[in-house]
């Protein structure tokens, strides 16, 4: 069984459209704000692109997909397909591990732009679930995640991902969800930011082990998304774009 995707994913993606509208926009605003050099863009673990937008994948000439789940091409075709003919964008999708595989395929698509698409944030949970097996896995995967900025050195490449995640609930029923734009800064904990007291979060936060991803002085995006009802995740969006590729 997949732990981050397949039916039960977009299962929930498609019924939670409404209630994710608003996180696609503020998705989408982010996305705006990039200016990819490439032409090519290398997507990892996009799925159906439930919360991405075409117009982000028709700013590129080519788009390679990847991602472990077998139904995910045909439904990406489904809501991607038309805009991404339109535009005269050329697109495969590989079914396959973009994690495992990282290597091979950055050098397989050297001028490609890099987006891990809510990727990030899941691989603790592809591993063994409980015990110590899982403490190691999940202590490998953050090593992994702390290196990842040198693997991509040089190179342009984003990544939205979840942060933490646990119960809360807005203070007023139809209050704007939280979102803000800010540069990261050094040294401070997760767990000391306030920015989602105003979701009256209760008990201890699931850590999805991206804190590294970015590094300190990166501009990101903090998005909060009603993931289901009672439940939130803490997305963060950032984009990297070294001065010798950056537009
Ligand atoms: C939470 S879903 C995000 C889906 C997507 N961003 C969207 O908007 O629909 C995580 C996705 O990552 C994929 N995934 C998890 N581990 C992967 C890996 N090692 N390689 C490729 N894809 C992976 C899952 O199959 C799933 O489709």
């Amino acid at each position: 069984m997949n732990p981050s995707g397949g039916l039960r994913w977009h299962w929930r993606a498609w019924r939670s459209q409404r209630q994710w509208q608003g996180t696609r926009e503020h998705l989408a605003q982010w996305l705006e704000s990039v200016q990819p050099a490439s032409d090519q863009l290398l997507l990892l673990g996009p799925s159906a692109g439930w919360l991405l937008p075409s117009a982000f994948l028709t700013r590129f000439g080519q788009v390679h997909c990847w991602d472990i789940d077998p139904l995910a091409p045909f439904l990406f075709a489904r809501r991607h397909g038309a805009a991404l003919r339109a535009a005269g964008v050329s697109w495969t999708y590989q079914r396959g591990d973009a994690w495992a595989n990282l290597d091979k395929l950055l050098a397989a698509h050297p001028q490609a732009a890099v987006l891990f698409d809510n990727l990030l944030g899941q691989l603790r949970f592809h591993g063994p679930g409980t015990g110590s097996e899982a403490a190691a896995h999940a202590a490998s995967v953050e090593r992994r995640i702390t290196r990842l900025r040198r693997s991509l050195g040089g190179r342009e490449w984003g990544s939205v991902h979840d942060l933490l995640s646990g119960p809360g609930r807005l203070a007023e029923p139809g209050q704007e969800m939280p979102m803000r734009r800010r540069k990261l800064r050094a040294g401070v904990p997760l767990a000391q930011d306030g920015w989602l007291s105003g979701l009256q979060p209760q008990g201890d936060w699931l850590d999805h082990l991206t804190a590294a991803v970015f590094a300190p002085g990166t501009t990101v995006y903090d998005i909060a998304w009603p993931f289901k009802p009672g439940y939130w995740h803490w997305l963060q969006a950032g984009w990297v774009a070294p001065a010798s590729v950056s537009r």
